[in-house]
C-alpha cells in the first residue's frame, strides 16, 4: 500500500498492509479479530505530519480517523471532546469561533487531536499540556480502552510517555481540553506583538490570535501540501547553564539565542545553531533546510526518506563538532 500520500514529507514508501479506523469500536473490533495484528510490527498515524519514512514498512499502517467535536460549557470553562482523527486545526477554529480560548496560539499546527498528545504540540507561547485534561487509548495489550490523565501522560517539552516507555503501546482515540470563557490573551512570543502591531491591534481578540500566528506560520514555514516537510525536524536543545558559559567564552562574537529552563539549564535555539553551520536553506540534491527556518528539513521534490535522514545526520554531526551540542530528531524515523 503507497505511503507516499500519507506522510507530509511526501516521501515515497510502502506498507504491507493499510487500515483506516473511523470508531473506538471498530478499532476493539479489529484488534479482537485478528490475531496476526498483534503479532505483526504496526505503526499509528494520524496526519503523518510528524514521521519520516526512510524504508518500506513491512506491517500494518493503522489510519485514526476518528471523527468529532463536542462541548460542555459549565460557568466561566468549557470541556472540549474531539476524536484522534479531527484535522488539529479544525478543532482551533471550531473553538476559536466560539471564543473557546485556550489553543488559539497553536493555530495551523499540523497534524491530527490524536498525534497532538504523542509529542505534546505547543507553539508561540502555548503548549498542549496547559489545557489537555485527559484523552481515552486503546491499549493494544489488553484490547480495552482507559483514560489518561494528564498526569499519566507524564508530559514535558515535546515528550510524553507515548514517546517513553509506553511507545507503540497506546492508540489515542479522543481527546479532552479544559477551555476558558474569560480569555487570557497570551502575547508572550515576541512574534506575535511584532505582528499585532503590524496591523496596528492593541487589544487583541483570540480570533485575532490564531490569525496573527497563522500569519507568522505562513510567512516563516513551508506549506506540506506544496514543499514536503515535516515542521521542526529537531527539537530545540537544552543544555546547562555551564555550557552555555562554555560557548559564550568560545564564541565570544556571537550571541547565543537561549531561554531559560528551569534554574540550571537553558533551551537553546536549534534553527539558530543549524544556520551558524552555515546549513540554513542549502540543499543535497531535493533534500533540504527551509530558507526561512533552518530546523525545518523540506523535500523540494523527488528526496527519499533515506536523503532526508542523511541530510539530518550530516547537519547533527557538524552541530556537534561546532557546538558539542548532539541534536536530537523530534521526528518519528521509520
Ligand atoms: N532562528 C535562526 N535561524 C533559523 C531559525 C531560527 O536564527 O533558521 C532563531 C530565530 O530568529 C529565533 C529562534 O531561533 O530567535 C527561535 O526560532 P523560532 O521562533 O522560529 O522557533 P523555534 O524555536 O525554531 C519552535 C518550535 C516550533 C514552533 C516555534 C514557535 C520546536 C522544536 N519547534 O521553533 O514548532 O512553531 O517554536 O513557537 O520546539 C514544530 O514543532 O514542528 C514547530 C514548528
Amino acid at each position: 500500500f503507497p505511503l507516499k500520500a500519507y506522510n507530509t514529507f511526501g516521501v515515497p514508501a510502502f506498507a504491507a498492509q493499510f487500515i483506516e479506523i473511523e470508531s473506538e469500536e471498530a478499532l476493539i473490533h479489529f484488534f479482537g479479530s485478528r490475531r496476526d495484528v498483534t503479532q505483526r510490527p504496526f505503526l499509528v498515524l494520524g496526519g503523518g505530519s510528524n514521521v519520516l519514512f526512510t524504508k518500506d514498512f513491512d506491517g500494518l499502517v493503522i489510519r485514526i480517523a476518528i471523527p468529532g467535536i463536542n462541548h460542555r460549557i459549565s460557568d466561566t470553562e468549557v470541556w472540549v471532546t474531539a476524536g484522534a482523527g479531527v484535522i488539529w486545526n479544525d478543532l482551533v477554529w471550531y473553538c476559536v469561533n466560539r471564543n473557546f480560548a485556550g489553543i488559539e496560539n497553536m493555530a495551523l499546527i499540523p497534524g491530527t487531536v490524536g498525534a497532538a498528545p504523542v509529542q505534546n504540540i505547543g507553539a508561540y507561547g502555548a503548549e498542549l499540556k496547559d489545557v489537555f485534561v485527559s484523552c481515552r487509548v486503546f491499549d493494544t495489550k489488553s484490547g480495552g480502552i482507559s483514560t489518561f490523565t494528564k498526569e499519566d501522560c507524564q508530559f514535558s517539552y515535546r515528550e510524553s510517555l507515548f514517546k517513553k516507555e509506553a511507545k507503540g503501546r497506546y492508540i489515542i482515540t479522543q481527546v479532552t481540553l479544559r477551555l476558558s470563557l474569560n480569555p487570557a490573551i497570551n502575547t508572550s512570543y515576541g512574534a506575535i506583538q511584532v505582528e499585532l502591531a503590524k496591523r496596528n491591534i492593541t487589544d487583541p481578540t483570540i480570533k485575532d490570535i490564531a490569525e496573527v500566528v497563522s500569519a507568522i506560520r505562513t510567512d516563516k514555514l513551508p506549506d506540506p501540501s506544496t514543499i514536503g516537510n515535516s515542521g521542526s525536524f529537531f527539537k530545540n536543545p537544552i543544555v546547562t547553564v555551564q555550557h552555555l558559559q562554555q560557548l559564550q567564552f568560545t564564541f565570544q562574537d556571537i550571541n547565543f539565542v537561549s531561554y531559560p529552563v528551569g534554574e540550571s539549564h537553558v533551551k537553546l535555539a536549534a534553527g539558530w545553531l543549524i544556520e551558524q553551520c552555515g546549513w540554513k536553506g542549502k540543499r543535497v540534491g531535493d533534500a533540504g533546510t527551509w530558507k526561512n527556518q533552518a530546523l525545518v528539513l523540506v523535500n523540494h521534490k523527488n528526496a527519499s526518506g533515506s536523503d532526508i535522514y542523511n541530510l539530518s545526520e550530516q547537519i547533527i554531526q557538524d552541530v556537534e563538532k561546532k557546538f558539542n551540542i548532539r541534536l536530537e530528531r523530534e521526528v518519528n524515523i521509520i
